[in-house]
This record gives C-alpha cells, structure tokens and sequence, in this order.
C-alpha cells in the first residue's frame, strides 16, 4: 500500500497530541495523529484527570451528604454508597469526552491513525496494530507520547491489589485499608477519594512533607486539613518493597514496620514514554531522566521532529502540553508561539482544593529575590462562610522593589478555578496594587484574592 502523505503526523491523542493536531488543521495543514488505545483523549481522559475528577465530586458528596448536610439544615436518611453506579458515571463521563474528540478530529479533518507509531527516520512513521501496518510519509512528525506510571523497585504490580491510579479508578469493592506509596498529587487525591468512601488510607511518603514543589506553608496546612479527614501520613518513610502474602499486601517501609493492607496504589511519579517510539532510527537520545532533549522551539535534534508534553522537560501537566502543542506548530506554521512557564498553574483537587502558579517563597528565597507577602484566610470571606468552607488561605508574593507579582499560593475553596486569575496576572505582568484595585464582585471567594493583594502592602479590609 502507497504510503500516505501528511504534512504533520502527531503521535500521541492526550491532551498535547489532540489540540496540537486540532491547532495544525486550523492553521491549513494536513494532519494525521497516531493513537494506540481505541479511545483518544490520552491517560488524561481515558485513566486519569477526568475519571479521578468524576469520582472527586461524587466522593465529596457522599461526604458532604454524611458530615455536612446537617450543618446546612437538611438531615438525611438511610444514605448508601452505590459504587457501581459512582464508577458507572465516571465511565460514562470519559466516554462522551473521548467521542467529543473523535467529533473535533472529524470537524478539522484530522486522520486518525488506529495503532503504535513508530519512527523509522526523517519523515517516516509507521503505524502497527493488530490487523495491519500503515506508512506515513510526514513533512514533520511531533511526539507526544505522554508519560506512564513510574514504577518501584522492591514494588511488583499485579495489575490488582498492587497497581496504580489506573486500577484505583476502578476497585470494585472499597478497600477496607489502602495504602499509598507517594504524597504527591495523585497520593492526595485518590487518598481523597477512597477516604470519603468509608476506606482507611495510609499515605506513605519517603520526603519530609507532602506536595513535594509545591509551596511549603501551603503544603503543611493542606496535610493537617487532610488528617482531620481521616487521611494517616508517614512522613520520611522510604517504601522499599511490597507484595501480597495470602490474603493481605504488605508494604516494607525502611526502618518501620510493615504496613498490612488490603490494596497497594504507587503513586511515585511518572515517566516519559519513548518505548518502541524508534526514537535510536531518527539518532535521538533520551537524558538522564528518559525525556527528550528539545530546544525552546521542541524541536528535537533530528531534522523534522518535534516533541511536547510529558516527553520533555518540565511539570507533567495537562495544560502544559496543550500549552506546548499550540506553540510548536503556530511556529510551524510560520506563526509566533510562547509559552510561559512561570504562569503554568498547579492544581491538587482536594478539598479544599490547592492551587498554585509562579515562584514559591521557598524558591525566591533560594534565588535571593526579595519579596513581600500577603496573606487572607478565607475564615474571613463573606462568601466563604455563606458555603460553609472557611478553612485555607490565599497567599501572594510580590516583588520587594517593582510589586510585580512573582507567586500566588492558594488553600481553600475552588482554589482550582480561583487560580485562573492569579494566572491571567502573572501572564500580563500584573503587580499585586493592579489586583489590589481591580473591582471584584461581591460576596464571591475571588475578593480573597483581592484581599490578600491588599495584604502585600498591609492594608486588607476585612480582617
Ligand atoms: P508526584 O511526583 O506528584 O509525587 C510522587 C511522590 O512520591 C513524591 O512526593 C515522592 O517523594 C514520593 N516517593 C517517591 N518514591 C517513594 C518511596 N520509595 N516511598 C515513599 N514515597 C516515595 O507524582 P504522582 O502523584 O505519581 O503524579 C504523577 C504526575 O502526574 C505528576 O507529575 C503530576 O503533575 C501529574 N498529576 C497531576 C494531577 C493534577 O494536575 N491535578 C493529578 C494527578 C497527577
């Protein structure tokens, strides 16, 4: 078969391979993008931040159903957990996103490839599944072929008891004890969600803190939050081996004892995807840390190929690879494309969530940049208290000298969309007095980031 001719060919359908395909046709080229899984939308959609998001919200329901509808005046009766049909949800929530995407590739007239890319040189991938091969013939090739779930030594997976967020999207039954290895973002928020629904999680962590990069204050008040919700911390406690013995796992700790549990999530971090990609036939070489070397166009150094997203340097983040994905081929097509990663958000949905965009303190003090901060507690927000969810702060940073703002740390209430503005403003190049005078409706959780604007220069109203 006549190989088939495309000006781009994106290997890849999460989120950085999708809109990047989708921003190419919209600039005129002729687009393919190579998928392996049946449904596109990446671990994003299919296994990680829609379902976990899904069952987020219907966990802090029931939750809310059980501790805090009372509060509110409603008293509920016989209240039951139907995890069947949480999960059915969650399910069915994925698949009308990832339809949604099949609807925008057939709009823009994307091709989609159906197997495994791989790279066979300069302008040729080839594509394999189960029935067939097909070859493209690309004017460029860009990867974005994600990460998958760093594994553990010591740490055996059986795609069960023992596995990741992938099966933890999933248990069929809740865990009565689950341990966690890891407190980063997934930890958290998975932790979250096997909680609400009635299990006992541990939540294992070799550092000293949890959120590991993320502001250090706002970290410690998000974990003593998380521990008044039944969540167990071991801080500065290494796993180093876990298997299942009979009818419990157990999870070595270094220098501790073991913890019996009945399902294991290893939530370490993740790494990028480069196997069988052919990556050695275009000569690229993978770093230390098996991400692709790209310059600040994500041009790799052979001649054609391109790669964003989880695959190259930076925060494995969704919105970053979109970011990446619209840039690389704006400047493909002879467009400008920037992205700036001082203003890439960071969002734990917990609850309260944790957002955060911008330097951390930690990191200024590091760079000896100096700074002034404001703080507000939501504690004195009007529209906090009408919701009932006054716990967690906003915090902002701003330069000593120019007032420009350099870091906006947030704990509390939808956080993860409140952030939205802390980001507009760095992107503009904002100064907390900017923020501090910008009129903000009123009773809404966003006058706490006014306030704590105001609070960089000691003048907060309301507390
Ligand atoms: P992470 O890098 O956020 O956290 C991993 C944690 O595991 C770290 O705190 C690390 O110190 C700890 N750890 C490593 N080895 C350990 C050991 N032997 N024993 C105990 N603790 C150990 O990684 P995570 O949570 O797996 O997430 C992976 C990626 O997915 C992250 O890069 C994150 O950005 C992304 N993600 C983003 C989400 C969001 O935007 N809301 C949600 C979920 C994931």
């Amino acid at each position: 078969m006549a190989a088939q001719k495309h000006d781009l060919v994106v290997i890849g359908a999460g989120p950085g391979g999708y809109v990047a395909a989708i921003r190419a046709a919209q600039l005129g080229m002729n687009v393919a993008c190579v998928e392996k899984e049946k449904a596109l939308g990446g671990t994003c959609l299919r296994v990680g931040c829609i379902p976990s998001k899904a069952l987020l919200e219907s966990s802090e329901l029931f939750a809310e159903a059980q501790e805090r509808f009372g509060a509110h005046g409603i008293r509920v009766r016989g209240l039951e957990l139907d995890l069947d049909g949480m999960l059915r949800r969650k399910d069915e929530t994925v698949q009308g996103l990832t339809r949604g995407i099949e609807g925008l590739f057939r709009k823009h007239k994307v091709v989609r490839y159906e197997g495994h890319g791989r790279i066979m040189g300069p302008g040729r991938v080839v594509v394999e599944n189960s029935r067939e091969a097909a070859e493209l013939k690309a004017g460029r090739i860009l990867i974005a072929t994600g990460s998958t779930s760093a594994p553990l030594a010591g740490v055996e997976l059986d795609g069960d008891r023992i596995g990741t967020s992938t099966e933890a999207l999933s248990y069929p039954k809740v865990p009565r004890h689950l341990v966690v290895i890891g407190a980063g973002y997934i930890g958290l928020e998975l932790g979250s969600v096997w909680r609400r629904l009635g299990a006992k999680v541990t939540v294992v962590e070799y550092l000293d803190r949890v959120l590991p990069g993320m502001d250090a204050e706002v970290a410690a008040e998000a974990k003593k939050i998380l521990e008044k919700q039944g969540l167990e911390f071991r801080l500065g406690s290494r796993v180093i081996g876990a298997g299942v013995e009979r009818d419990k796992c157990v999870v070595e700790c270094e220098g501790a004892d073991p913890i019996r549990c009945d399902r294991v999530l290893v939530a370490v971090g993740r790494s990028p995807m480069t196997d069988g990609l052919g990556l050695d036939a275009a000569g690229i070489k993978t770093d230390d840390k098996g991400r692709i070397p790209v310059n600040e166009r994500f041009a790799t150094v052979a001649e054609g190929i391109y790669a964003i997203g989880d695959v190259i340097r930076g925060p494995m983040l969704a919105h970053k690879a979109e970011e990446e994905g619209i840039a690389c081929v704006e400047r493909l097509a002879g467009g400008y494309g920037h992205v700036n990663y001082d203003a890439i958000p960071g969002v734990v949905y917990t609850s309260p969530e944790i957002a955060s965009v911008g330097k951390t303190e930690e990191e200024l003090q590091e760079a000896g940049i100096e700074y002034r901060k404001g703080v507000f507690p939501f504690l004195a927000n009007g529209r906090a208290r009408a919701l009932g969810r006054t716990e967690g702060r906003i915090k902002v940073l701003a330069h000593k000298k120019t007032d420009r703002l350099l870091g906006v740390h947030m704990l509390g209430p939808r956080a993860g969309d409140l952030v939205a503005e802390a980001v507009t403003a760095i992107e503009l190049g904002a100064s907390s007095e900017d923020i501090a005078r910008t009129c903000h409706a009123h009773p809404t959780l966003a006058e706490a980031f006014k306030e704590a604007a105001l609070a960089v220069d000691g003048r907060a109203l309301h507390i």
